[in-house]
């Protein structure tokens, strides 16, 4: 068998320059001591203690580390090696498998020692609208392929004022893209602290139909 084709790069990937202030930005954040996990908050209330949950395109590792330090086990999934890297020096308890979603099949996941079905996949913070153009209805049937019976995914991403090299993904086009993937809403929101349904923030709890 051949190698599988090159994955097409990232909107994160093709920003360069444009989007490495994050990991630093974020390990500001932290030394001040802001608070940094809302996120991590809600997917701790969506699973019962000791889940396995993936945090899919994890960044330099806020959220995974705090999920991990609530006793979860923790997968977490990230292509940019300098985020690796930092998210390895900040908390070298988390596993990072240095591996795009497209990339998360059970193959890799089996030979990376990882579980291949889990309860919860988080994937915030504006990672849908980095993924490679063209690419978010893999992305979520990947995704939808990693759960566990009755997991679920938790996805965040703004509506307005994003990151500047993130694209823009309305509400209607995100609900057909869950929708084409064999995904279902069960519940949206306006922000991490459950807010109502704003045109600002898109959180979304999502599940196999
Ligand atoms: C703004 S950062 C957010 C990181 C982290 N989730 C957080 O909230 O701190 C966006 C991330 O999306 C990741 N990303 C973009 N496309 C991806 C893909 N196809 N698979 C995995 N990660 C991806 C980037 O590498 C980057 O780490």
């Amino acid at each position: 068998m051949g190698d599988a084709p090159p994955l097409p790069p990232t909107r994160w990937a093709l920003g360069g320059s444009r989007t490495s202030g994050y990991g630093d930005r974020f390990a500001e954040l932290i030394a001040e001591g802001a608070d940094v996990v809302g996120e991590a908050r809600l997917a701790d209330a969506l699973v019962p203690r000791g889940a396995a949950i993936l945090d899919a395109g994890s960044g330099m590792g806020r959220i995974g580390a705090h999920l991990l330090a609530q006793g979860h086990r923790v997968t977490a999934a990230e292509p940019d090696p300098v985020l690796v890297e930092q998210s390895r020096r900040l908390w070298p308890e988390l596993e990072v498998l240095p591996l795009e979603i497209l990339a998360l099949t059970s193959d890799a996941l089996t030979s990376a020692a990882a579980p291949t079905a889990y309860d919860l996949v988080v994937c915030v913070g504006n990672v849908l609208t980095f993924v490679a153009e063209g690419t978010e209805v893999a992305v979520l049937r990947r995704l939808g392929s990693l759960l566990a019976p009755g997991g679920r995914i938790l996805v965040g991403f703004h509506l307005q004022e994003g990151p500047t090299t993130a694209r823009e993904y309305a509400p209607e086009e995100f609900l057909a893209d869950v929708e084409e993937a064999g995904l279902v809403v069960q519940h949206r929101f306006g922000g991490y602290d459950l807010r109502p349904v704003d045109d600002l923030y898109c959180v979304a709890i999502l599940a196999r139909a």
